[in-house]
């Protein structure tokens, strides 16, 4: 293979390199665009139930309050789906929140979203507002 070869064989890798990260990026831009985008949604709701996972939130009682938080850990954005001990907890890399939201333990540093709702139909549903 001769330089001018060479050299052309490098600049078809390095933008295959460039194209795939483009492609990365934009997958994860797009994800972002469609969580976001949600804005109502009404939910079944028990007062009952301490703790409700509804892909992408969490339902959370406590003593007459009700607070509707994002599932998406704030590490890399992993969906939280159970708790042990009163704590969410990633499955990803472990990170800890507390039930209302806070980190209790890293990777993820920044609290979990709270998302505004309201208990509708006479405590049926929540209407969930973004
Ligand atoms: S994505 Fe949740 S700890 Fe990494």
């Amino acid at each position: 293979m001769g330089i001018k070869n060479r050299r052309t064989f490098l600049h078809i890798i390095g933008g295959g390199i460039i194209a795939f990260f483009i492609f990365i990026w934009n997958k994860l831009t797009l994800n972002h665009i469609e969580i976001s985008g949600e804005r109502e949604k009404t939910l079944p709701f028990n007062k009952n139930k301490a703790i409700s996972f509804y892909d992408n939130y969490i339902i959370v009682n406590q003593e007459n309050k009700t607070t509707v938080l994002s599932s998406h850990c704030t590490h890399l954005g992993c969906r939280i789906d159970k708790q042990e001990n009163g704590r969410l907890v990633c499955p990803c890399h472990g990170s800890e929140y507390d039930l209302n939201g806070s980190v209790l333990k890293g990777p993820a540093y920044k609290n979990l979203r709270i998302v505004p709702s309201e208990i509708t139909d006479e405590g049926k549903n929540i209407l969930i507002k973004g």
